[in-house]
């Protein structure tokens, strides 16, 4: 059986960007409260009483966009201070690392990955929606900063998309050659969203690589993540090519990894809400960390067979009451 040892920690449902994937077209989301979102506090109290001492050592920090949550910095500096964590990252839209990088650097987060969906204005315009004016330019700056402050790897998320960025798999495999940058791409999931883009939803990562090996050659990498990505490389290319397949395969016998809301629900799966655990209610209803402790390790014990269950239903639809932006990805 798998270690479950990651954590992703969802610090805001909101975002900047409405990426067309992620978030349901024209629907207005219920944004959490301020209230109702795990205070630093809380946060920290289950990181350190709950999660660490289960074995827990490798946090992500996701959204919407965790970037807008206020205190992010010094929440960061926090988690990085502790001497279990072995593991710190930062999934962001890269919008505000322009100004954040240097400072996000300077609390400890050494590594990040980034969504950059497409190298083209228009498409990218596209894909995270019209804001009066493209956020493209300050996008690829903040990229850029990342990349000169020193995050290593740098990894970048492409979510592929028949008939709208499909046609750029290269010129964004191509980022790699040159640069250690770490691009992946990741099949669209219908999830929250399930009749986006209906039927041609997404296409199979062995169909990308086929095109990438036609071009340049590729190989397997020797250097692994620590999540779903099947890693790959171009010949001599300093970066690497990641693949997450969760369409066309199932990895959920390798997940190593829960989610906590923004709101405070532990969830054993991406894509099941079964056994979800409400710890922001339990720890405002005073139930004890130790208490709480003991809650989780049941479910990490259950864990596993939540994880087949998505699957072994065999529908996509459906899946989550969330949109991915309230999950964290
Ligand atoms: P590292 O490998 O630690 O850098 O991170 P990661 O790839 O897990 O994190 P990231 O936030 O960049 O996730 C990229 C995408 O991987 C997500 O948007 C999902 O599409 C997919 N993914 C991550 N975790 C899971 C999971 O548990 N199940 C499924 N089905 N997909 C996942
Ligand atoms: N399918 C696959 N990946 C998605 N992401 C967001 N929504 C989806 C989806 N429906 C990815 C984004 C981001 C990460 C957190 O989740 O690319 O990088
Ligand atoms: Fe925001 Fe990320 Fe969702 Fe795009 S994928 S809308 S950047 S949370």
């Amino acid at each position: 059986m798998n270690r479950v040892d990651y954590l992703r920690i969802s610090l805001i449902d909101r975002c900047n960007f409405r990426c067309q994937y992620c978030l349901p077209q024209g629907a207005e989301l219920d944004y959490v409260l301020q209230q109702d979102l795990l205070s630093q506090e809380e946060l920290l109290n289950l990181i350190k009483e709950v999660f660490i001492p289960l074995g827990f050592t490798k946090f992500r920090l996701t959204g919407g966009e965790p970037l807008l949550r206020p205190g992010v910095i010094q929440l960061v500096e926090e988690i990085a201070n502790l001497s279990q964590t072995e593991d710190l990252s930062m999934t962001t839209n890269g919008f505000l690392l322009s100004r954040m990088a240097q400072d996000l650097h300077d609390a400890g987060l050494r590594r990040i990955n980034i969504s950059l969906d497409s190298l083209n204005q228009e498409t990218f315009d596209r894909i995270v929606g019209t804001f009066g004016y493209s956020r493209w330019q300050q996008t690829w700056e903040g990229i850029q900063t990342a990349y000169e402050v020193g995050f290593a790897p740098l990894k970048l998320n492409v979510v592929v998309i028949p008939g709208i960025n499909d046609g750029e798999i290269e010129d964004l495999a191509q980022l790699t050659i040159n640069r250690h940058w770490h691009v992946r791409f990741i099949e669209f999931m219908p999830i929250g969203n399930p009749d986006l883009f209906n039927d041609r939803a997404w296409i199979p990562s062995e169909e990308l690589r086929q095109r990438i090996r036609g071009k340049w050659g590729l190989i397997e990498s020797r250097i692994k993540g620590n999540g779903p990505a099947d890693v790959f490389q171009i010949p001599g290319a300093k970066g690497t090519l990641g693949f997450i397949s969760q369409m066309s395969e199932c990895f959920c016998d390798r997940c190593n990894r829960m989610r906590l809301s923004a709101d405070g629900w532990l969830r054993p799966c991406l894509l099941n809400e079964t056994g979800q655990i409400d710890l922001k209610t339990a720890l405002r209803q005073g139930i004890k960390l130790p208490q709480l402790k003991q809650q989780v390790a049941q479910l990490l014990e259950i864990k596993p067979n939540i994880n087949f269950q998505q699957r072994e239903s065999g529908t996509d639809r459906g899946i989550s009451h969330r949109t991915m932006s309230q999950i964290g990805g």
